[in-house]
């Protein structure tokens, strides 16, 4: 398919260049010190990361202890209370540690250990992406630090200690909200000291080349699974895909089945308290062009045109910009970009709990409560959602915040 001038036959091999970008968006925008470290990681990845030995490792892992491929369940009883539209979920919740943040991890952290390295460095919101490298770290014998914002460390107590069962060195970050854009802003500060033995293992689809386009990578195998097992399923592709976008890696590797299919695809943002800076986190929806953590994107800022303060009820949205390509198949219209608030986001959690048994992560709610807000608007047809997460790690903060509804 040939859209806007881009041909989505040859997607992959073009976008993004050599340089990184996504038409303009990417890139590596970077200190000197750090300009041989990437090349050295994007090295490796078309080289080791290519090989026949890396690629056949990844597959046994992901099959012998991830337990990939993970099912699509038709949401039968939920679709019934919306109407005639028929709602669909890849279940990323069942992946390993219970969201889709190991697929890139274990490729990360397989990377490292081809590349020789003896630690792993990331940062963390929900702690998904932290627990998923810490798990990875013990799988390989590797190091790892994780530096998290001391509000989400409050938040999300029970990934915390996760992390630290598993053998984790979680580093607190103080500095001013606290939350997701410091974490990272901490362990990019740390990985500069450190580059020589240890690797960065970014969590999302952000950041300087080659993470945006290796994250992607390493996503790819949900939506190559969601197309097989949605068509098998249903003799048909869906009308429509959808998935939540923080930084956007679930998104990116869901729609990456899709993009060369006459499916309608749509990322979901969080609108949080409302549309006042400061209340969302919605960079794709009110944000414009700008460079923040090694990378060019749309992204929300003050009136300094530094990073805005965001906030989400999703400790693994609050991010002030998304990836790259996001901003791409955006500007193409290849992807629309919609957004939910905290409240609707709060009732599609009750409702996927109470109709099909299964507690989404307060992220993936996000793309389940506009799913919802669709199937309620179309007379028919179909959509798949991309579940990126289960919700233990939500419950004690739901129930605190929300109460039992
Ligand atoms: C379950 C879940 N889904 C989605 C996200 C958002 O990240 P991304 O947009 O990179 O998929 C997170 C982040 O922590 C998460 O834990």
């Amino acid at each position: 398919m040939i859209y806007k001038n881009v041909d989505f036959n040859n997607y992959f091999k073009n976008y993004p260049d050599e340089n990184g970008y996504f038409g303009k968006y990417g890139g590596a925008y970077i200190p000197e010190e750090l300009k041989a470290a990437m090349q050295e990681i994007t090295e490796a990845y078309y080289t080791i990361g290519q090989s026949r030995n890396f690629i056949a490792e990844l597959r046994r892992i992901r099959k012998e202890f991830q337990g990939r491929p993970t099912p699509v369940t038709h949401l039968a009883r939920l679709s019934k209370s919306l109407g005639n539209v028929q709602l669909y979920a890849k279940r990323e919740d069942l992946n390993h540690t219970g969201a889709h943040k190991l697929n890139h991890c274990m490729g990360e952290a397989l990377l490292a250990k081809y590349m020789g390295k003896k630690k792993v460095i990331a940062e963390t919101g929900a702690g998904q992406h932290g627990v998923a490298l810490a798990t990875a770290a013990a799988y390989f014998g590797l190091e790892c630090d994780i530096y998290m914002g001391s509000v989400d460390i409050k938040k999300q107590a029970p990934n915390v200690a996760r992390m630290k069962i598993l053998g984790a060195n979680v580093v607190e970050v103080t500095d001013g909200l606290a939350t997701l854009k410091e974490a990272v802003d901490a362990a990019f500060a740390a990985y500069s000291k450190e580059y020589k033995d240890c690797i960065y293992c970014i969590g999302s689809v952000v950041g300087p080349h080659p993470f945006p386009m290796m994250v992607r990578d390493f996503q790819s195998v949900v939506g190559i699974e969601a197309r097989e097992q949605f068509t098998e399923m249903t003799g048909h592709l869906p009308d429509a895909v959808v998935a939540c976008v923080g930084g956007g890696s679930n998104a990116a590797g869901f729609f990456s089945g899709f993009l060369n299919d006459p499916v309608d695809i749509i990322g979901v943002e969080p609108l949080g308290r409302g549309s006042k800076l400061g209340d969302h986190a919605a960079s794709l929806k009110y944000g414009t062009e700008g460079i923040m953590h090694g990378f060019n994107s749309i992204m929300l800022k003050d009136e300094n045109g530094d990073p805005a303060p965001v906030y989400s009820v999703a400790s693994g949205l609050d991010y002030p910009s998304s990836g790259p390509e996001h901003a791409f198949l955006q500007e193409i219209g290849r992807a629309k970009y919609d957004v939910v608030n905290d409240e609707e986001t709060i009732d599609a959690f009750y409702k996927l709990s109470r109709l099909e048994g299964i507690i989404p992560a307060i992220e993936s709610s996000h793309a389940v409560a506009h799913a919802i807000k669709m199937a309620k608007q179309m007379k028919h047809g179909s959509i798949l959602i991309n579940l990126s997460g289960r919700g233990d790690k939500d419950m004690d903060y739901i129930i605190e915040k929300y109460g039992i509804r």
